[in-house]
């Protein structure tokens, strides 16, 4: 199943709004579409115990995770911690990392690494910030992130790798990429994963689009045959939204 549609809470929420939000999604999952999986990826500090708890086939992500094994590495929580804890996968990649916090290329190759050494599932992020936008080199970034964070994964491996296609000038900025711009990009990263895999695990994997993406773009952005879901910020911490949000990515 291709299609996910995943909340990225980022730092929002106290764990009791947390705790509710989940309960009340959890309770929600009945009448989600059955071809849509649902992920959140809450704050660190909540992972283990909502991931531990009820949550009705809700997929729980954190949202980033250690480029290092476990060791002497004070403050830093690793892809085996997240296994142990029960998570499912670790965003890895994602624009506010990589600007905020110094996450290059080779950081996030290795914490790709990490994550498949220790069975945890990736959503590994690409997205190309304003300037490369407007000189047209979108494609030539993205490409050089997927090969920098593909370097030594093989086929096998990308069974647990989900791609998130961000473009950065659309990430909390209120301005979506148009579905034509979004259905390219995701074409695009499709061709590139033909041609560094095979086809069939070009057709296996999940790409989802982020960006300000809200019940109100979803149902046109989703249309797209190579756009499987969303990552979505902001209108994840509405839960009506994100319902709304999910029931757009249904293919049924
Ligand atoms: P946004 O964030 O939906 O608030 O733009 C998306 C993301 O950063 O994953």
């Amino acid at each position: 199943m291709r299609n996910i549609v995943a909340g990225n809470w980022k730092s929002n929420k106290s764990i009791n709004e947390a705790r509710e939000r989940i309960a009340v999604m959890g309770a929600a999952m009945g009448s989600m579409p059955k071809d849509v999986r649902v992920m959140i990826a809450p704050p660190a500090p909540y992972l283990s115990e909502l991931s531990g708890g009820e949550r009705n086939g809700i997929l729980i992500a954190a949202q980033q995770v250690s480029a290092f094994s476990d060791g002497a590495y004070t403050g830093e929580f690793t892809a085996n911690m997240l296994v142990s804890c029960g998570v499912d996968f670790a965003l890895v990649g994602h624009s506010e990392r990589r600007a905020d916090f110094g996450e290059s290329d080779e950081i996030v190759a290795k914490k790709v690494r990490r994550c498949i050494d220790a069975g945890l599932g990736v959503v590994l992020c690409c997205g190309e910030n304003l300037a490369s936008r407007d000189n047209g080199s979108q494609e030539s970034v993205i490409k050089a992130q997927l090969v920098s964070a593909f370097e030594g994964v093989s086929s096998e491996e990308m069974a647990g790798v989900v791609v998130a296609y961000e473009p950065i000038w659309a990430i909390g900025t209120g301005r979506t990429a148009s579905a034509a711009q979004a259905a390219e990009m995701h074409s695009f990263i499709r061709s590139y994963l033909a041609d560094r895999f095979d086809e069939d695990i070009a057709f296996r994997t999940s790409i989802l689009y982020g960006g300000s993406c809200k019940p109100s773009n979803a149902d046109e952005i989703f249309r797209s045959p190579d756009v499987d879901g969303g990552l979505i910020g902001g209108a994840s911490l509405d839960t009506s939204d994100f319902q709304l949000i999910i029931k757009s990515d249904s293919s049924l």
